[in-house]
């Protein structure tokens, strides 16, 4: 990778912690606990890992929907994260968000042509040529420009995810967060709509951010793959090597639980069972934040906490938290 994109160091995001009955305030929870990636133009990286594991944190403070509480955000060279709303009005058209529920992402009210529109409009295009630019989104997304005064109830949920897709790239980004972009869909569509971003890609040159829960839909469309667990990056790598050989015992237990193509393969293989759920970020565990559920667990994990290091090729070099290569956060990794 040439100078990235996207440079995210030391991401953290802390919630105040919730109050108690007797009105005791909780402990802060810490939904993104120091997260670093880099990302080059036109390319994309999967998120994935369990519901809770703060993917939507990361991606809203990438896109500044939530301001980080320390951490940088570093956009084609410009550090954004502690930038106001105002200094970052030149950035926001750069980088866009697709949420996972088309409908309530969409302002019911307001017709399709106001919603594509919109982030036209605060970076102040006149009206017509707003509904023009509309218009011509609706048909690279694949939706009838006719369509244009209608309401999101008037769409089903695939149509309805690419108005929200058409209105993510209303002012040309070069980045898109697509937090869950088709988790809401049925399987027959989600595949029309992977198929859709892809090809927007190609041809705009796009780089995603692609937050999923299902990691075969993120083997499909990324290039490179992060594992998040309670709030940090437990493996980073090429997808190649990360879905080959997963190096974190957390990444091969989520792919253990993948389903194969090949029955035989499946009936073949060993499935990993986690227990339980995963540790309250209000709460995390001392050491390694994965210890109380990894069947590899020893003494040390319980203690000290394992930082990202490069893993496989490369070998015991310790490289920064946003290096290239393939790195894990384990103190017995898969080599
Ligand atoms: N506004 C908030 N106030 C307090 N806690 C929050 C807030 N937003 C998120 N959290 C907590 O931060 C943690 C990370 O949440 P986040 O939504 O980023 O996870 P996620 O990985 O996107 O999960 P999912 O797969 O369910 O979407 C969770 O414990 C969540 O409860
Ligand atoms: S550091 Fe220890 S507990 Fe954590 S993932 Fe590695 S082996 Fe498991
Ligand atoms: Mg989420």
């Amino acid at each position: 990778m040439g100078e990235p994109l996207l440079s995210v160091r030391d991401l953290v995001k802390t919630f105040p912690g919730r109050r108690s009955r007797a009105g005791r305030a909780g402990a802060p929870i810490r939904a993104v606990d120091g997260v670093s990636f880099d990302l080059g133009a036109g390319e994309t990286l999967g998120l994935v890992g369990e519901s809770g594991c703060g993917k939507s944190t990361t991606g809203r403070m990438i896109v500044r929907l939530l301001d980080p509480t320390s951490g940088t955000v570093t956009f084609d060279g410009t550090e954004i994260g502690g930038l106001s709303q105002a200094q970052l009005r030149p950035h926001r058209r750069h980088l866009q968000m697709v949420f996972q529920d088309p409908y309530s992402s969409l302002n019911p009210r307001q017709t399709v042509a106001r919603i594509i529109s919109e982030p036209l409009l605060v970076q102040g295009t006149g009206a017509a040529d707003a509904r023009k630019r509309a218009a011509e989104l609706m048909e690279l997304v694949g939706l009838i420009p006719e369509h244009l005064d209608r309401y999101p109830h008037e769409f089903s949920g695939g149509q309805a995810q690419r108005i929200g897709i058409a209105r993510s790239l209303a002012t040309s980004p070069r980045l898109v967060i697509a937090d869950e972009p088709v988790s809401a869909l049925d399987v027959s569509i989600q595949a029309q709509v992977v198929n859709l971003m892809e090809q927007l890609q190609r041809e705009l040159g796009l780089a995603y951010v692609f937050i999923a829960h299902d990691l075969s839909v993120v083997k499909r469309v990324c290039d490179r793959v992060a594992v998040m667990y309670l709030g940090r990056i437990v493996e980073i790598g090429d997808k190649a090597e990360v879905y080959g050989r997963p190096a974190h015992p957390y990444t091969k237990a989520l792919l253990s639980a993948v389903p194969l193509p090949d029955p035989a393969a499946e009936r073949a293989r060993e499935r990993i069972v986690l227990l339980g759920d995963p540790p309250s970020p209000a709460n995390p565990p001392a050491g390694c934040g994965f210890h109380p559920r990894c069947p590899k667990a020893q003494e040390v994990c319980r203690t000290e906490r394992p930082l990202l290091r490069i893993v496989g090729a490369g070998g015991a070099a310790s490289g920064g938290a946003a290096a290239g290569g393939r790195q894990a956060a384990c103190h017995f990794p898969e080599e």
